[in-house]
């Protein structure tokens, strides 16, 4: 069954007259080894399915502001469709495209910079491609394309209510349905429908699957009645254009006739693809998984990746030892195994990695979470093994609490997955679970925004002028009890006032990159009285990134790091020991990678910490222009800090010490263990504050601090 003709709608004709015009192999023998890069990029972009397609997308986007286009993954909607519109006499301004994920927005950029021939971001004023995704802004002022991360958008809207910089906004993996694009496809339409621009503004929805027609129907019909508020405080105006912050009561938009929306599909390349299932469920997914691969390694022709789906991280560094150390051991005759694993919190090199091919007589097996279900397309590709698992961000109501659980992927989920393993030619694609077990999954994944924590979502309507946000357009509106969760806590920081009117807390709060309790915990910190501005970023920054500690599986390895990181541990907690640490690594200055071996700390995620730690200190300028930068072992320091936190985590995240010797939290008198990983680990004290609920065995807290109950009255008696 190798190499089988393509299934569906692939010309193959069309293809071979492109490439024969564009390749002669003696016309590329005789150019520069630059020359002939550049030939071979152009000639990977016109086998692309959605390059013959390049006329019809811009007529259409000439007679129409919106366009709803779907494709499947690789099919170069998202490296191409930017590129097709520069040359547009509409497109005077910039193209947004945003994406999920930072990892995509990253690798996109740089796609498109080299096929373009661009320089990337800010290495060059002549560079027409940059990213920005947050703490890393990677743009120029002549940048044209730029790939940006939902968020980041969102946050520009607060700044630039029109988008006037933009002729265009490409919103990209929209079946992905994050809350925040979930946000920007209301807010776009809002801002279409307010006729507030001066210039077109085009619209380009992109999907991995076949829904157009919702899409294309939240577009067309217009609004009812417009529910926002005239709060248009806050932003400053840009370009030519207005200010744009929603509809004011006082000057509702002229009825908008209904939108004309163009719909178009790029059919794909899909080659049939081999399933097979476990006969009986299986105790041990990761084994499975190995089996699998070497029996693949050892038994398939080459060439042939092998693309593995797991859950997270841990897991995923995991079954990579265990697989190098048996393709070690492998009799010479067989080709080498090269592993490589792809998560979200890998730094960018090692990401870039899975977009090479692999060296001769080695096989590439790529570990990745379900980034690489739709997000990112890796070459190569013939055998797809998918534990049917994913870790899925839950939002529990009644606990008030968001987490993030290992559970069951949806059937279009597996779909997609299975679809990875047929890009190029015939593949198989094995999963992990028995057929019974596919045929109970859901049909779809839920949108984000039926399970998430609402409270960033409603502040940054807030902070737009929405006031009556369960009136919001959403294409799938969330839970009514949920979005009253979300007022609530927002009230309860101090975000809002009494009336639900966001505040002056409030919109300095929408405006960091961070959580409404992150950023509260900031604000808290600037006040005269707490005075710890420049300490609370150090232990955010720390937040911010993968865990600065080296993970200590075992408990030899637990005694190894205690004791390489005594110094650094305080008695009051995790975050004064985070704090600790970035401090004695900012002073270190003959060799910080030493340090961070000899303490077991990632010397990696330090420099993201340093990083994201100058961003925020530049983005907290307007909130105190002159932090004190205070001595650490002062105590009324240390108290002033945690009582930062605790203003911010607010009843949500602590718990006391009952007679009965267990930590109850606060909301939801739900019992609660302090983490191994914590340096309060076997310790008994009054309360503790702590950063993440988990479950895993037990509920555990993570990230504890010691905390005392006669500071409540302090902090939350303050507004
Ligand atoms: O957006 P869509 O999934 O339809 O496709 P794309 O992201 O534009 O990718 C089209 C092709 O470009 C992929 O199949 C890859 O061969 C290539 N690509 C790449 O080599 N490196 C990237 N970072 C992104 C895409």
């Amino acid at each position: 069954m190798e190499n089988k003709s393509p299934n569906n709608a692939h010309d193959s004709k069309k293809r071979k007259r492109v490439d024969g015009a564009q390749n002669p192999r003696s016309q590329v023998q005789s150019q520069s080894p630059l020359a002939v890069k550049k030939q071979k990029l152009l000639q990977s972009r016109q086998n692309l399915p959605i390059w013959s397609r390049q006329r019809d997308i811009r007529n259409r986007l000439r007679e129409h502001d919106i366009l709803v286009l779907s494709g499947e993954t690789g099919s170069g909607k998202s490296t191409q469709l930017p590129q097709f519109l520069l040359a547009e006499s509409w497109c005077t301004g910039k193209i947004a495209v945003t994406q999920p994920r930072r990892v995509a927005a990253i690798s996109l950029a740089r796609r498109v910079a080299e096929e373009m021939g661009s320089p990337l971001g800010s290495s060059s004023p002549a560079s027409k491609v940059g990213y920005s995704v947050r703490f890393d802004d990677n743009t120029s002022p002549g940048t044209k394309i730029k790939y940006l991360t939902e968020g980041m958008l969102l946050q520009e809207m607060l700044r630039d209510g029109t988008l006037s910089q933009y002729s265009c906004v490409v919103v990209d993996e929209v079946h992905e349905r994050s809350v925040d694009v979930d946000l920007l496809l209301g807010f776009l339409k809002q801002l279409l429908e307010s006729g507030k621009r001066r210039k077109p503004l085009k619209i380009v929805v992109m999907s991995a699957t076949a829904d157009v027609e919702s899409l294309s129907e939240f577009f067309s019909t217009p609004m009812t009645k417009p529910e926002v508020s005239g709060d248009t405080s806050n932003g400053t105006v840009h370009g030519d254009d207005e200010e744009f912050n929603g509809f004011s009561d006082s000057e509702q938009p002229t009825p908008v006739e209904k939108k004309q929306v163009s719909t178009c599909r790029v059919e794909g390349r899909q080659y049939p693809v081999k399933l097979h299932y476990l006969d009986n469920p299986t105790e041990d997914v990761v084994d499975a998984a190995l089996q699998r691969i070497l029996h693949l390694h050892c038994k398939e022709p080459m060439p042939g990746d092998i693309l593995v789906f797991m859950t997270g991280q841990e897991i995923i560094q995991g079954l990579q030892k265990l697989v190098e150390e048996l393709a070690g051991n492998l009799p010479s005759e067989y080709p080498r195994l090269l592993v490589l694993p792809l998560f979200a919190a890998l730094p960018q090199a090692a990401q870039q990695r899975i977009f090479e091919r692999a060296p001769p007589n080695t096989r590439k097996v790529i570990l990745s979470t379900n980034i690489a279900e739709t997000s990112v397309t890796v070459p190569g590709v013939r055998y797809v093994v998918d534990t049917g698992k994913a870790k899925i961000k839950q939002y529990r109501n009644r606990l008030g609490l968001e987490s993030l659980l290992v559970k069951p992927i949806s059937k279009s989920s597996a779909d997609q997955r299975k679809g990875r393993a047929g890009r190029e030619a015939a593949g198989q694609c094995f999963r992990l679970y028995t057929q019974q077990s596919y045929g109970e999954l859901e049909k779809d994944t839920k949108p984000e925004i039926l399970r998430c924590d609402l409270s960033n979502a409603v502040l940054k309507m807030k902070a737009r002028g929405v006031e009556d946000v369960l009136s919001f357009p959403f294409l799938t509106p969330p839970n009514r009890e949920a979005m009253e969760k979300a007022l609530l806590q927002l009230l309860l920081l101090g975000t809002l006032n009494e009336d639900g009117k966001i505040n002056d807390i409030g919109r300095k709060v929408a405006r960091l990159p961070l959580t409404p309790t992150l950023g509260r915990i900031v604000l808290e910190a600037a006040r005269p009285e707490r005075d710890c501005l420049l300490e609370v970023i150090d232990i955010i920054a720390c937040l911010s990134v993968e865990n600065i500690f080296q993970p200590t599986d075992t408990e030899e390895a637990r005694e190894k790091a205690l004791e390489a990181r005594s110094q650094l541990h305080r008695r009051q907690g995790d975050h004064l020991t985070l704090l600790a640490a970035v401090q004695a690594y900012a002073s270190e200055t003959s060799d910080r990678k030493r340090w961070a071996t000899d303490h077991l700390i990632s010397h990696r995620a330090m420099q993201n910490v340093m990083n994201v730690r100058k961003q925020l200190i530049a983005q907290c300028k307007p909130l105190s222009p002159n932090p004190t930068i205070r001595s650490t072992t002062d105590e009324a320091t240390q108290e002033n800090i945690l009582k930062c936190f605790l203003k911010g985590y607010h009843s949500n995240n602590i718990a006391r010490l009952c007679p009965d010797k267990t930590y109850k939290t606060f909301a939801g008198n739900q019992t609660v263990a302090i983490h191994p990983s914590s340096v309060l680990f076997g310790r008994k004290v009054e309360a503790v504050i702590y950063n993440e609920f988990v479950f895993t065995t037990k509920a555990y807290a993570r990230g504890v601090s010691a905390i005392q109950l006669k500071w409540l009255e302090d902090v939350w008696g303050s507004s």
